[in-house]
C-alpha cells in the first residue's frame, strides 16, 4: 500500500490508494452473473445432458432419479437440488466476507469507511439464517455423493469404458467441490470442535488437523470451485447444442 500523505482539503472515502476495490469488484461480478446463471440453467430445463455427462445443477440426490424422468413437473427438476448448494454457499463463511464486503460495503475493505450506521450482527431475519450453514453442510453430502456417482458415471458410455474430455471436466468439477465442500469451517468444527483434550480423541485430532491444513485454503476452494461447475454445465451444454464436439482419448 502506498504511503502517500493526502494533501489539503481534498476529502477522500480511504486513504488507501492501492487497487482495494478490484476484490469486491470481482466478487459482485462473479457472484452476480453466477447467481443470474444458476437461475437462468434452472428455468431452462434443457441442454443439460450430453451422453453419459449430465450438469452440476441437474444432478438429482435421490437415488434411481433422473433429471429426464422429472419433465411432468411444474418446475424445473434442478430446483430440487439448486437450493441446497445456493443455501450452503450463501451462509459459508467466505462468502459471507466476500458479499458483507462488495454488496452492502460492510465495509467494502479493511480501512474503508462502511455504510451502516448501526450493527445488528446476524441476529435478524434473514442473516440470522447463515446460522443454518452447518445444517447446510450436512445437506451437501448426499448431494456431493449423487456428483461423485455422476463423474463415475461420465466414463461409461453407450459403448463401454472410455475417457472424454467431459468425462475429465466432470472428474475435476467433482474433486474441486469435495475441496470446497470438506475444507468447511463448520465440518472443522464438527471433528475437532467441543474438545477438552485433543490428545484423548487422536482419531478426531487427526482429522482435524487434515481438514485444517485444506480450511486455509478455503477461500480458494470456494471460487475455484463455482467457476468449475459454471465450466462443466457449459461445456456440457455446448456439447448437447452441437456447438462443440466432445473429444474422446479412447
Ligand atoms: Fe464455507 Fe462452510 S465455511 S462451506
Amino acid at each position: 500500500m502506498s504511503t502517500k500523505p493526502v494533501t489539503g482539503t481534498e476529502k477522500r472515502l480511504t486513504d488507501r490508494q492501492d487497487n482495494w476495490w478490484i476484490e469486491p469488484l470481482f466478487t459482485v461480478l462473479s457472484l452476480g452473473i453466477f447467481g443470474l446463471y444458476a437461475m437462468w440453467v434452472a428455468w431452462n430445463r434443457q441442454h443439460y445432458e450430453f451422453g453419459p455427462y449430465i450438469s452440476p445443477f441437474y444432478s438429482i440426490p435421490i437415488p434411481g432419479v433422473h433429471a429426464r424422468d422429472l419433465d411432468w413437473l411444474a418446475i424445473s427438476p434442478a430446483f430440487l437440488v439448486l437450493w441446497i448448494p445456493l443455501g450452503f454457499r450463501a451462509t459459508c463463511y467466505y462468502y459471507r466476507k466476500a458479499y458483507y464486503r462488495a454488496f452492502f460495503w460492510d465495509p467494502p475493505a479493511c480501512a474503508v469507511p462502511e455504510l451502516r450506521k448501526s450493527y445488528g450482527g446476524e441476529r435478524a431475519f434473514p442473516f440470522v439464517l447463515n446460522n443454518l450453514h452447518r445444517y447446510f453442510w450436512y445437506l451437501s453430502i448426499p448431494v456431493m455423493i449423487f456428483l461423485w456417482y455422476e463423474a463415475i458415471k461420465a466414463f461409461f458410455f453407450s459403448d463401454g469404458f472410455g475417457i472424454g474430455v467431459g468425462s475429465l471436466i466432470m472428474l475435476a468439477n467433482v474433486i474441486l467441490l469435495s475441496y470446497y465442500t470438506f475444507s468447511c469451517h463448520a465440518w472443522r468444527h464438527i471433528a475437532g470442535g467441543c474438545l477438552n483434550c485433543m490428545s484423548k480423541h487422536k482419531t478426531r485430532y487427526n482429522l482435524w488437523q487434515r481438514i485444517t491444513r485444506i480450511n486455509e485454503s478455503h477461500g480458494f476452494w470456494a471460487v475455484i470451485s463455482m467457476f468449475s461447475v459454471w465450466f462443466t454445465d457449459v461445456y456440457i451444454r455446448l456439447c448437447s447444442m452441437g456447438t462443440i464436439t466432445d473429444f474422446r482419448f479412447f
